[in-house]
Protein backbone atom coordinates (compact mmCIF):
# COMPACT_ATOMS: atom_id res chain seq x y z
CA UNK A 1 0.00 0.00 0.00
CA UNK A 2 0.87 3.56 -0.91
CA UNK A 3 -0.16 6.59 -0.82
CA UNK A 4 1.07 8.43 -3.67
CA UNK A 5 1.11 12.18 -3.45
CA UNK A 6 -1.44 14.53 -5.96
CA UNK A 7 -0.10 16.68 -8.42
CA UNK A 8 -1.69 20.01 -8.24
CA UNK A 9 -3.69 22.17 -10.87
CA UNK A 10 -0.03 24.31 -12.36
CA UNK A 11 2.18 20.95 -12.75
CA UNK A 12 2.17 20.92 -16.26
CA UNK A 13 2.24 16.92 -16.35
CA UNK A 14 -1.88 17.78 -15.94
CA UNK A 15 -1.83 19.26 -18.87
CA UNK A 16 -0.71 16.19 -20.61
CA UNK A 17 -2.75 13.32 -22.91
CA UNK A 18 -2.27 9.76 -21.12
CA UNK A 19 -1.02 6.71 -23.42
CA UNK A 20 -2.98 3.42 -23.89
CA UNK A 21 -2.00 0.85 -21.35
CA UNK A 22 -0.84 -1.96 -23.65
CA UNK A 23 0.42 -4.61 -21.04
CA UNK A 24 -2.37 -5.76 -18.51
CA UNK A 25 -0.65 -8.92 -17.31
CA UNK A 26 1.99 -6.29 -15.95
CA UNK A 27 2.40 -6.26 -12.18
CA UNK A 28 3.15 -2.67 -13.04
CA UNK A 29 -0.97 -2.08 -13.81
CA UNK A 30 -1.64 -3.96 -10.54
CA UNK A 31 0.97 -1.66 -8.64
CA UNK A 32 -0.83 1.32 -10.44
CA UNK A 33 -4.16 0.80 -9.42
CA UNK A 34 -3.63 -0.14 -5.38
CA UNK A 35 -1.70 3.09 -5.15
CA UNK A 36 -4.27 4.93 -6.42
CA UNK A 37 -6.91 2.83 -4.60
CA UNK A 38 -4.99 3.81 -1.86
CA UNK A 39 -4.37 7.45 -2.78
CA UNK A 40 -8.22 8.13 -3.54
CA UNK A 41 -9.18 6.73 -0.30
CA UNK A 42 -6.95 8.50 1.90
CA UNK A 43 -8.67 11.67 0.28
CA UNK A 44 -11.94 10.72 0.10
CA UNK A 45 -12.32 11.21 -3.59
CA UNK A 46 -14.78 10.35 -6.01
CA UNK A 47 -12.39 9.67 -8.77
CA UNK A 48 -8.87 9.76 -9.29
CA UNK A 49 -6.83 9.39 -12.80
CA UNK A 50 -3.04 8.44 -13.35
CA UNK A 51 -1.97 10.88 -14.36
CA UNK A 52 -3.07 12.84 -10.87
CA UNK A 53 -0.34 10.48 -9.19
CA UNK A 54 2.13 11.54 -12.15
CA UNK A 55 1.77 8.31 -14.35
CA UNK A 56 0.50 9.02 -18.02
CA UNK A 57 -1.57 6.64 -18.69
CA UNK A 58 -5.14 6.03 -19.51
CA UNK A 59 -6.27 4.57 -15.98
CA UNK A 60 -9.28 5.93 -13.88
CA UNK A 61 -11.03 4.53 -10.55
CA UNK A 62 -14.07 6.31 -9.24
CA UNK A 63 -16.93 5.50 -7.28
CA UNK A 64 -17.88 3.29 -4.33
CA UNK A 65 -19.35 4.01 -1.23
CA UNK A 66 -18.56 6.10 2.07
CA UNK A 67 -17.67 9.50 0.13
CA UNK A 68 -17.77 12.23 2.72
CA UNK A 69 -17.29 14.67 0.25
CA UNK A 70 -19.92 13.47 -2.25
CA UNK A 71 -23.08 12.16 -0.28
CA UNK A 72 -24.76 11.03 -3.68
CA UNK A 73 -21.19 8.93 -4.72
CA UNK A 74 -22.74 6.24 -3.14
CA UNK A 75 -25.03 5.18 -5.94
CA UNK A 76 -21.81 4.82 -8.54
CA UNK A 77 -20.59 1.67 -8.19
CA UNK A 78 -16.30 1.43 -7.58
CA UNK A 79 -14.76 0.75 -10.88
CA UNK A 80 -11.37 0.29 -12.68
CA UNK A 81 -11.62 1.57 -16.18
CA UNK A 82 -8.49 1.40 -18.35
CA UNK A 83 -8.40 2.99 -21.86
CA UNK A 84 -11.87 4.13 -21.59
CA UNK A 85 -13.89 5.58 -24.07
CA UNK A 86 -17.10 7.94 -24.21
CA UNK A 87 -20.27 7.81 -26.13
CA UNK A 88 -22.64 10.91 -25.64
CA UNK A 89 -26.47 9.45 -25.43
CA UNK A 90 -28.08 12.78 -24.66
CA UNK A 91 -26.25 16.02 -25.89
CA UNK A 92 -28.03 17.77 -22.99
CA UNK A 93 -25.49 19.39 -20.22
CA UNK A 94 -26.70 19.83 -16.57
CA UNK A 95 -24.51 21.94 -14.06
CA UNK A 96 -23.46 20.46 -11.29
CA UNK A 97 -20.57 20.91 -8.40
CA UNK A 98 -17.39 19.40 -8.63
CA UNK A 99 -14.26 19.23 -6.69
CA UNK A 100 -11.03 17.68 -8.15
CA UNK A 101 -7.92 16.15 -5.83
CA UNK A 102 -5.94 18.57 -7.95
CA UNK A 103 -7.52 21.92 -7.13
CA UNK A 104 -7.62 21.19 -3.45
CA UNK A 105 -10.25 23.70 -1.69
CA UNK A 106 -11.94 24.74 -4.07
CA UNK A 107 -15.25 23.70 -6.39
CA UNK A 108 -16.80 24.77 -9.09
CA UNK A 109 -20.18 24.44 -11.43
CA UNK A 110 -19.53 22.69 -14.45
CA UNK A 111 -21.49 21.39 -17.55
CA UNK A 112 -21.46 17.72 -18.13
CA UNK A 113 -23.46 15.40 -20.32
CA UNK A 114 -26.66 14.12 -18.93
CA UNK A 115 -25.93 10.01 -20.22
CA UNK A 116 -23.27 8.70 -21.51
CA UNK A 117 -22.11 5.33 -22.51
CA UNK A 118 -18.44 4.56 -21.56
CA UNK A 119 -16.73 1.49 -22.88
CA UNK A 120 -12.97 0.20 -21.78
CA UNK A 121 -11.25 -2.82 -20.38
CA UNK A 122 -11.07 -3.77 -16.62
CA UNK A 123 -7.39 -4.39 -15.24
CA UNK A 124 -7.79 -7.64 -16.61
CA UNK A 125 -7.79 -6.82 -19.91
CA UNK A 126 -11.98 -7.70 -20.02
CA UNK A 127 -14.27 -5.32 -22.03
CA UNK A 128 -16.63 -3.11 -20.02
CA UNK A 129 -19.40 -1.09 -21.56
CA UNK A 130 -22.34 1.05 -19.26
CA UNK A 131 -24.57 3.21 -19.30
CA UNK A 132 -24.37 6.10 -17.23
CA UNK A 133 -26.90 9.17 -16.21
CA UNK A 134 -26.18 11.95 -13.84
CA UNK A 135 -23.80 11.79 -11.05
CA UNK A 136 -22.32 8.34 -12.15
CA UNK A 137 -21.85 10.05 -16.11
CA UNK A 138 -20.64 13.27 -14.43
CA UNK A 139 -17.98 11.54 -12.68
CA UNK A 140 -16.97 9.69 -15.35
CA UNK A 141 -16.50 12.94 -18.13
CA UNK A 142 -14.56 14.60 -15.25
CA UNK A 143 -12.25 11.47 -14.49
CA UNK A 144 -12.08 10.94 -18.46
CA UNK A 145 -10.79 14.40 -19.01
CA UNK A 146 -7.51 13.85 -16.79
CA UNK A 147 -6.61 11.43 -19.38
CA UNK A 148 -7.03 14.27 -21.71
CA UNK A 149 -4.66 16.87 -20.11
CA UNK A 150 -8.12 18.86 -18.79
CA UNK A 151 -9.32 19.90 -15.39
CA UNK A 152 -12.96 20.55 -14.42
CA UNK A 153 -12.40 25.04 -14.46
CA UNK A 154 -11.48 24.43 -18.06
CA UNK A 155 -14.70 23.27 -18.55
CA UNK A 156 -16.63 26.01 -16.74
CA UNK A 157 -18.84 28.56 -18.42
CA UNK A 158 -19.22 30.77 -15.78
CA UNK A 159 -16.48 31.32 -13.40
CA UNK A 160 -18.57 33.17 -11.11
CA UNK A 161 -19.40 29.68 -9.81
CA UNK A 162 -16.26 29.25 -8.96
CA UNK A 163 -14.76 29.34 -5.21
CA UNK A 164 -13.53 27.92 -2.00
CA UNK A 165 -15.39 25.39 -0.73
CA UNK A 166 -15.43 26.31 3.05
CA UNK A 167 -16.93 29.59 1.95
CA UNK A 168 -19.43 28.57 -1.12
CA UNK A 169 -23.22 28.19 -0.31
CA UNK A 170 -23.54 24.40 -1.29
NI1 LIG B 1 -10.19 15.44 -10.82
Amino acid sequence: MSIRPVLRMGDARLLESAAEVTDFASGELSGLLQDMRDTMQEHSGAGLAAPQIGVPLRVVIFGGCENIRYPDSGVVPYTELINPHIEILDETREEGWEGCLSVPGLRGEVPRFVAIRYSGFTPEGERIECVAEGFHARVVQHEVDHLDGILYPQRMTDLRRFGFEDVLDL
